[in-house]
């Protein structure tokens, strides 16, 4: 387990970097963290240090929304948050992206636990005071 210490949001992009690093193949990676611990924010930097493009936000009307790296490569970011039962998931066609070669980045994975590939990569925030850990 690795563990990296944000004090100051300028030190975003070399978490993510780290993180990236930190991947290799796997890509589904989970978000574990209480409400505001940075997910949102960390998959953002993430997304950015792959070379999105476009404006990345939080998915918050929508479960998925989609990004693409600079190398061509798919991004689905989830957010889980809101999924009343896992048929939800059933119905979005989670297999499809899970199973796919994107890049699968998940917040509130444990909305659908049960569902989670056999093999993923988890990250946690925490927050301590206004830095947050990252282990991973
Ligand atoms: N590393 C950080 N350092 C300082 N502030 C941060 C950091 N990461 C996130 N924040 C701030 O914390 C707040 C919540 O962040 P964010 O939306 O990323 O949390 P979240 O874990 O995605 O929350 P939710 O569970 O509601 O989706 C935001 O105001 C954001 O700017
Ligand atoms: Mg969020």
């Amino acid at each position: 387990m690795s563990k990296i210490i944000i004090s100051n949001i300028s030190e975003l992009s070399s978490a993510a970097k780290q993180l990236v690093k930190s991947f290799e193949g796997q890509r589904v990676v989970a978000f574990y963290g209480e409400m505001g611990a940075g997910k949102t924010t960390l998959i953002k930097a993430i997304c950015e240090e792959l070379g999105v493009m476009s404006a990345i936000s939080s998915p918050t009307y929508s479960i998925v929304n989609e990004y693409m790296s600079a190398k061509g490569v798919k991004i689905y970011h989830f957010d889980f948050y809101r999924l009343k039962n896992v048929g939800e998931a059933y119905d979005l066609g989670y297999e499809d992206y899970f199973y796919s070669k994107a890049y699968c980045f998940i917040e509130w994975p444990e909305k659908i636990q049960e569902l989670m590939p056999l093999e993923y990569d988890k990250v946690t925030i925490t927050k301590d005071g206004e830095s947050r850990i990252v282990t991973f």
